[in-house]
């Protein structure tokens, strides 16, 4: 409970985390985006604080409050996600890749409004940097590298081959089908892989949630 002290797992350590969506622009007035409160994110931050982390949150643009004792960097693009994320990756012990990174944004960003023209308009994407395989990438001073998955089918072989294919160290899934739990809401339930082990939480809210994929996290780095 709230009043019992945590063991201080991630004392020395430092945590880098993003969170929230990003934001593209199409023009001076719109955006392209994703779904995500940033909770699950925050939460982790809080958690790893409350760990004895010191803790670098790389956030896109959400509403919530900065968890107490962590670093907040506020960024709105994938881009500056990206440029972020590899100026705080390599003094850290830990990057976790919560965002939900847009995956693509605006070939060309309109410096006008765009006006209403026919009955159809034709929008050309370029891919976005892969900001977690980026992490894990890094010749030196490589993070354990933790990445998220958001699901709706096909959850364990997914989230297998984006831990494989993103060269991650772990990755959190979650099935967002079931529309209880994920995006805004409170509650989540997660499964954890590593190449050769799972672990599944049951349903709960992000802020246990968070403490638990912390301490493992913890276990696994010591
Ligand atoms: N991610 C990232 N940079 C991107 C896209 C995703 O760092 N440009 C990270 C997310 O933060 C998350 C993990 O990669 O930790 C998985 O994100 P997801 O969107 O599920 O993976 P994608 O590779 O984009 O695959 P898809 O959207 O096609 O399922
Ligand atoms: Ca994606």
């Amino acid at each position: 409970n709230a009043l019992t002290p945590l063991p201080q797992v991630l004392a020395g350590k430092t945590v880098t985390i993003t969170a929230g969506p990003t934001r593209e622009a199409l023009d001076p007035v719109r955006f392209i985006t994703n779904h995500s409160s940033g909770k699950m994110g925050f939460s982790l931050a809080e958690a790893a604080h409350a760990l004895g982390a010191k803790v670098n949150l790389i956030a896109g643009p959400v509403s919530l409050p900065t968890p107490g004792g962590c670093k907040r960097i506020n960024v709105e693009s994938a881009a500056q996600m990206h440029q972020s994320a590899l100026e705080y990756a390599p003094q850290s012990d830990i990057f976790i890749g919560c965002a939900a990174v847009a995956d693509y944004r605006a070939a060309s960003v309109a410096s006008q409004k765009i006006k209403k023209q026919g009955d159809e308009i034709t929008l050309t994407l370029t891919k976005n940097p892969d900001i977690i395989a980026s992490v894990a990438a890094l010749p030196t001073s490589r993070p354990y590298t933790v990445g998220f998955a958001a699901e709706t089918q096909n959850v364990a072989q997914y989230a297998q081959g984006k831990l494989i294919n993103k060269g991650l160290d772990m990755i959190c899934a979650n099935d967002v089908s079931n529309s209880n739990v994920g995006f805004n809401s409170d509650n989540n339930a997660l499964t954890l892989y590593w190449k050769k082990e799972r672990i599944e939480l049951p349903q709960s809210s992000k802020k246990e949630l968070a403490l638990t994929v912390m301490q493992a996290i913890a276990e696994k780095i010591k």
